[in-house]
């Protein structure tokens, strides 16, 4: 009876342990410079605003930029975690707009190659510090790559970032296409970036969601778009994330709209049935 009642309690707190673990969103294009970094950024501001904790994650080891855009250097980032000369929360950057960031190790091609020991202890960092958070939003680079197919694979869900142009819709779906083939049934989210119009925003994104369809047999749903808007060059100009500087802008009013289009999408069509060290576990290779 006792051991029963035990027993019952370990499993309500596995449960309520699993339910607060952070939601998990990578966002990735086909295409470079459509604007990735800006919209993690900037997306992460917006759902401070309405009241989340957010981790940023920049894990584009090519080019770390994220620190740029929000005018931060960072002294510490993953790689002084991975060589065990720091701990996770003592390189996590808390910036004055309430967002929280890591620095990715820049230099790693692959963490996948990390010794034994330092991958479970990353893994065991990023599971203590998961639950003290609403999203963490991973900033990847562009394209098809092992690295970019690496950090969608084990997300909640992947946010593809296209722009109207050809090119960029083009690579939108070969991005898309090598998601679905790594990870069948991944829910797949979709934003256009620097649309003259919401008419054009749809085209685009009913362009994309219907290849998607009929290729792939797969759903791409659409979450948004942003606005062309000159307040976003302005910003990284400044160093300033545009959410910030210019709440009130075009761009912004969109990001508003984004965030509250992801905070209505119930819990059941994403995977929150992990503790986030899944996500560090998979992208490891552990
Ligand atoms: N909505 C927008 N309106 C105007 N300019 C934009 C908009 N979004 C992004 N840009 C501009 O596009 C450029 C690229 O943006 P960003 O660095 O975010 O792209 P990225 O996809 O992260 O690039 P990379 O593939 O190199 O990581 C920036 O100079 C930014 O100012
Ligand atoms: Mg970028």
């Amino acid at each position: 009876m006792v051991a029963d009642q035990a027993t019952g309690l370990r499993e309500m707190a596995e449960k309520n342990k699993v339910t607060s673990r952070a939601r998990v969103l990578t966002i990735t294009s086909g295409k470079g410079g459509v604007g990735k970094s800006s919209l993690s950024v900037n997306l992460g501001l917006a759902l401070v605003k309405a009241g989340k904790k957010v981790l940023l994650f920049d894990a584009d080891l090519g080019m770390a930029n994220v620190n740029v855009l929000l005018g931060i250097i960072p002294k510490f980032n993953l790689y002084h975690v991975i060589k065990g000369h720091k701990t996770l929360r003592e390189i996590i950057i808390s910036t004055p707009d309430g967002l929280d960031m890591i620095a990715g190790a820049s230099g790693y091609s692959s963490l996948a190659d990390l010794p034994e020991e330092a991958r479970h202890s990353l893994i065991e960092s990023f599971d203590e510090i998961s639950p003290e958070y609403d999203f963490m939003i991973i900033d990847t680079g562009a394209g098809v790559g092992a690295n970019v197919v690496g950090f969608a694979s084990p997300a909640d869900e992947v946010i593809v970032v296209t722009t109207p142009e050809p090119t960029a819709i083009t690579d939108a779906y070969g991005v898309i296409k090598s998601i679905v083939m790594s990870s069948p049934g991944k829910p797949l989210r979709l934003i256009v970036n620097r649309t003259t119009s919401s008419l054009e925003g749809k085209k685009v994104a009913e362009r994309v969601i219907n290849i998607t369809r009929q290729f792939l047999s797969a759903e791409v749903e659409s979450i948004g778009f942003i606005y062309e808007d000159e307040n976003v060059p302005r910003s990284v100009r400044k160093q300033q994330p545009y959410y910030s500087l210019y709440p009130k802008s075009k761009a912004s009013s969109c990001l508003n709209a984004v965030s509250a289009r992801l905070l209505n999408i119930p819990e059941d069509s994403f995977q929150t049935n992990e503790s986030i060290g899944h996500f560090f576990r998979r992208l490891l290779g552990a």
